[in-house]
């Protein structure tokens, strides 16, 4: 009860911002335990309620205050074509930002795809030159939560990680947790006994899919992507994309927007 909540600040870049859309459909745990209870979520641009030149002391304050101690959580990738002129917050580039706020963080977590491997702003030619966090910040442990977007329960759950045992979570040589991204989508995937069997739909509208066979021949990436959607899925437990009828595309690998990964087997 006297523990002060662990600061966090929240910096948002080259991003659609579906990261903290997710984030705040968190399940279990429920998003409003974590910001009301668990964290102190100091400064984020889509979810507090000052702006402008008040949110910005809001976020000096932080840094002053917490040195060494705050979370920095960062959403979106960072331009470093044209001197970081292609994304600028308050006149200054998100670069300059990125710097100031990563030199107090005790940690930084990446979330999603942009921060972690650039996403669909690297895809070539990448024009504004979006390179992900961890080719920029290089003193700084860093967990990386890749996915188009991460799961809300697994953004969530990194985070009370990290508030319940004051370290980061075990993570594999991507700097991503093990505990959510040791499997491949194809190993929890209810249809795995179709592709064992060798059953698949042939097209989106065969009979084969209406029966709910295996979705490889149609573009699946499951066997190549490391993810926890089988297990935990989406919207608290609902359903996740091959549910829903269309093959996993490796949202949470690297450079699936250039790896073929829409419609293309090979
Ligand atoms: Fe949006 Fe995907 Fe980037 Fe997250 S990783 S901000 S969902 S484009
Ligand atoms: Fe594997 Fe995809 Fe087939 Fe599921 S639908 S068994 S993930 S190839
Ligand atoms: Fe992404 Fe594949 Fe899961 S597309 S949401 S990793 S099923």
């Amino acid at each position: 009860e006297t523990t002060p909540r662990l600061p966090v600040i929240w910096e948002h870049f080259q991003e659609c911002t579906c990261c903290s859309e997710s984030f705040i459909r968190s399940d279990h745990p429920i998003v409003a335990d974590i910001i009301l209870d668990k964290i102190s979520l100091d400064y984020t641009l889509t979810l507090m309620a000052a702006s402008g030149h008040q949110a910005e002391a809001a976020k000096k304050a932080t840094m002053d205050k917490y040195k060494g101690k705050y979370i920095l959580c960062v959403e979106g990738s960072v331009p470093m074509g044209a001197e970081g002129q292609y994304c600028c917050i308050g006149g200054r580039s998100a670069l300059d930002i990125l710097k100031e706020s990563a030199e107090g963080a005790a940690a930084i977590i990446a979330w999603g795809s942009c921060a972690t491997t650039g996403c669909v702003q690297a895809a070539k030619p990448n024009p504004t030159g979006a390179t992900p966090i961890d080719k920029i910040i290089t003193d700084k442990p860093i967990i990386n939560v890749p996915g188009c977007p991460p799961i809300g329960e697994v953004m969530a759950g990194i985070i009370v990680h990290v508030v319940a045992f004051g370290k980061l979570p075990e993570l594999d040589n991507a700097g991503r947790p093990k505990a959510f991204y040791s499997k491949r989508v194809h190993d929890s995937c209810y249809r795995r006994p179709y592709f064992d069997a060798g059953l698949f739909a042939e097209t989106f509208d065969d009979e084969n899919a209406q029966k709910g066979y295996c979705l490889y021949k149609v573009g699946c990436k499951g066997p190549s992507t490391y993810n926890a959607c089988g297990n935990m899925k989406w919207n608290g437990g609902v359903s996740y994309p091959i549910q829903s009828g269309h093959g996993c595309i490796g949202c949470s690998e690297k450079n699936f927007w250039d790896a073929g990964s829409f419609y293309d087997r090979d």
